[in-house]
């Protein structure tokens, strides 16, 4: 298994095992009831919605699908519904676990565990390929490669529904005259574990004369201290919604606790992603104290939330070292530009029927949901 491979398994293997729920959807409750249900009716939703999209085009599903990259199963049990065979297919044995306990399907949906490059299927033997919020998380090199394995499985005539972000548009910088904000801290954990994920409920309020724009990557987020000192910079981020001159909103940041026990403060600011730190421009940020309890974590995953978060945004260091040095590891995003994706199915002999632009990477990336049409048997590269 390459490195690359073996860094995305680890990191969704933890994802699955600590937070299967919260990773696939990065909501904040899937914990049981009605958000449980909830969670699966979403998939049930995606399902029609793509149903949806290849019957525009005079389409369908097909008998045989495979979900690629299927978690804890939202969309494999949802396509169950509407054809005989489902096979799931997840890089982290932790997801698959869950997802098999999810299952009321029985033996049409079935749940393999696949961590090579490949995928698990012999050529031509599946009609339906569906992709949603996975290909993201994985670097362009292998889901490159995991694109042409799906055409190799796919008979021809038979199609690809994938969501893939294409390239990170750079922001419209917010005038500097008009970054001021008031943060408050409305709840914050007084104490938690480490490595543990914590919320905080903050407010946000616009002090100055101009619009906050939607959509320009501006986020609430947090740094990491202790003894005065900046011990992590960057970690949870959540999006500020449009605020008018004086308008406030409350925002709820999911941050990840330091692995190493000890007193903290966790620091409140505002980032416009790929401008400035709000800080920076003279901007007041809010301190809460932390202790964070218990024993040294000895490799916690550091989770950069998924929404607005900037995909070179890397924990720093911690000084107050752990047993085992921190993991950096974080669920990262990743695009492939939507100009390579179009060409690859092009020299391959496949049609892209469609591409729609998508907002499942959320508003940080230009993003797009792809129905394709696999073309005749002579064009694909065999296994
Ligand atoms: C955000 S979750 C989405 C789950 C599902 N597609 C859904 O929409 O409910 C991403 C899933 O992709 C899986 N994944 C990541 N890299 C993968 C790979 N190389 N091969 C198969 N699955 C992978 C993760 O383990 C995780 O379960």
């Amino acid at each position: 298994m390459s490195a690359e491979l073996g860094e995305v398994r680890e990191t969704w293997e933890h994802l699955g095992s600590t937070d299967p729920y919260w990773a696939v959807l990065t909501e904040r409750e899937h914990a049981g009831g009605d958000a449980r249900a909830l969670f699966f009716e979403s998939g049930r939703h995606e399902v029609q919605s793509v149903a949806d999209f290849l019957a525009r085009h005079g389409k369908s599903i097909g008998d045989v699908a495979v979900d690629f990259g299927c978690g804890v199963g939202r969309l494999s049990i949802a396509l169950a519904e509407r054809c005989k065979e489902v096979s799931g297919v997840d890089v982290a044995a932790s997801m698959l676990e869950e997802a098999r306990a999810n299952n009321p399907h029985g033996d049409r949906v079935r749940f393999i565990h696949n961590d090579a490059s490949t995928l698990p299927f012999e050529d031509d033997t599946v009609d339906f390929v569906l992709s949603l919020i996975t290909l993201q998380h994985i670097p362009p090199r292998l889901s490159l490669r995991y694109l042409l394995e799906m055409i190799r499985i796919v008979r021809p005539g038979g199609h690809l529904v994938f969501q893939l972000p294409s390239h990170l548009p750079m922001p419209t910088p917010i005038a500097e005259e008009f970054c001021h904000a008031e943060i408050a801290v409305v709840s914050s954990p007084a104490t938690a574990g480490p490595g543990e994920s914590q919320y905080v409920e903050l407010s946000v309020r616009n002090t100055s004369d101009g619009v906050w724009p939607y959509g320009q990557l501006l986020n609430a987020a947090n740094h990491w201290r202790r003894d005065g000192e900046v011990v992590r910079h960057d970690d949870g981020r959540v999006t500020v919604p449009a605020l008018q001159p004086g308008e406030s909103t409350t925002l709820s940041l999911r941050v990840m606790t330091p692995s190493a026990p000890g007193e903290y403060e966790l620091e409140l600011d505002l980032v416009q992603e790929h401008v400035a730190w709000w800080e920076q421009l003279g901007n007041q940020t809010v301190r809460v104290p932390l202790t964070v309890t218990g024993t040294a974590v000895a490799a916690a995953a550091e989770v950069v939330a998924e929404a607005g978060a900037d995909e070179e945004a890397t924990a720093e260091a911690e000084p107050v070292a752990p047993a085992k040095p921190e993991s950096n590891k974080t669920m990262q995003m990743h695009g492939v530009h939507t100009d390579l994706v179009r060409g690859l199915f092009d020299q391959l002999g496949c049609t892209v029927l469609e591409a729609v632009p998508d907002q499942r990477a959320g508003e940080t990336w230009v993003s797009y949901l792809y129905l394709v049409e696999v073309g005749e048997y002579e064009m694909k590269l065999r296994s």
